[in-house]
């Protein structure tokens, strides 16, 4: 094992916590949260380098959450009912606090893709370990039942903003989850997962694509690196599908520097490079066999880890903003590290290659 990938899997031990949650990054503290998205490519990455237990005690941990948390799920369908914009005593939480309660403080709570991302990593689990229990049969059919009434409810992407629009990583994240959970449906629930997973290709065309490409979401016409998520690895667009192709360019174009960044208007930290999407896109080269260009991209990503081995959030090269680094350093302190998703990224890109999909 290269030696970063070592450290990664054993940073991401170290911070479990008993119950089998992750913070975000342990020592940053508006991140001591565990966030289902984060989270669930963390468990990818453990499960990936063969630590079931590991893995399996965070999918427990959510499982357990969410059921105690599922009271909100009827509230959130008569909200979607009556077309409103839901309250956050009405929707499903982001993040819980590593005991799985809801935070208390403000936040945006209202994001759909991490129950998406949860199926689809918990289906990747169970295929793995070859059998169901209870538990996740459970969980899968409230998060199923959840998703399909909300999908097209207006809500804060991945990065937890504009949160009046739809964003086309979301319809992804939900389409590779309710995809992945396919086999574990019974009636009717089965039957509403494949009407909405017939719809969403489509719908993903019809609302943003604009000029032969992807864009971030209806009113902005830029690229936003999380549209790589539709190709790898939710699979709402076929690697060869042109528009997706174009989407990529654009990326490595308008994006890429040494490091890949989240879009080009990103003020939040300045807006540098993100660890975690340059890894990102060594996965997607890894799958397309473009190997030298990966490697390049994990070198830089091995770069970035201090001399005990931990990954940051994003470092402040190329800054959009540098007034809004300065900015976000005396409102938060100094960037997330290690922030434990950018450990799993490098994970999942380090050990997946072209055939190890
Ligand atoms: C990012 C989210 C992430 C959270 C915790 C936020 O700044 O935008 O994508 O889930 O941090 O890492």
């Amino acid at each position: 094992m290269d030696r970063l990938l070592e450290k990664s899997v054993a940073i991401l031990k170290e911070y479990q916590t008993d119950q089998g949650a992750f913070p975000a990054a342990p020592e940053f503290p508006p991140y001591k949260y565990v966030w289902l998205r984060d989270g669930t490519f963390i468990a990818y990455a453990l499960d990936l380098v063969g630590e079931r237990e590991a893995a399996g005690a965070f999918y427990t941990f959510m499982a357990k959450t969410i059921i105690r948390h599922s009271y909100k799920i009827h509230r959130a369908r008569r909200a979607a009912e009556e077309k409103r914009p839901l309250e956050d005593e009405e929707c499903l939480h982001t993040r819980y606090t590593l005991s799985g309660e809801e935070g208390q403080e403000p936040w945006g709570n209202f994001q759909l893709d991490g129950y998406g991302t949860y199926l689809w990593g918990l289906a990747a689990h169970l295929a793995r370990q070859g059998r169901m229990e209870g538990l996740y049969r459970d969980v899968i059919s409230l998060v199923t039942a959840y998703l399909c009434a909300l999908w097209d409810c207006p809500c804060l992407d991945c990065w937890e903003e504009w949160g009046e629009y739809c964003h086309p990583s979301t319809w992804a994240a939900l389409y590779g989850g309710l995809k992945a959970v396919l086999p574990w449906l019974e009636p009717p629930l089965e039957g509403q997962a494949l009407a909405v997973l017939e719809v969403l290709p489509a719908k993903l065309k019809e609302e943003f694509r604009r000029e032969g490409h992807f864009v971030k979401f209806a009113g902005r016409p830029e690229v936003d690196a999380n549209l790589l998520w539709l190709g790898v690895p939710f699979g709402i667009c076929s690697y060869d599908d042109p528009v997706f192709k174009t989407t990529v360019e654009k990326i490595e174009k308008e994006l890429l520097g040494g490091g890949l960044k989240r879009y080009r208007a990103d003020t939040y930290y300045g807006g540098g490079e993100w660890v975690l999407l340059t890894a990102w896109l060594a996965w997607y080269y890894r799958l397309q066999d473009r190997e030298r260009e990966a490697r390049g991209l994990l070198e830089w990503v091995a770069a970035q880890a201090d001399e005990e081995g931990r990954l940051p959030e994003q470092v402040p090269h190329n800054l959009n903003s540098p007034e809004h680094y300065t900015y976000w350093v005396q409102r938060w302190g100094p960037i997330a590290r290690p922030l434990l998703w950018s450990h799993a990224m490098y994970i999942i890109a380090a050990t997946q290659g072209p055939s190890g999909c």
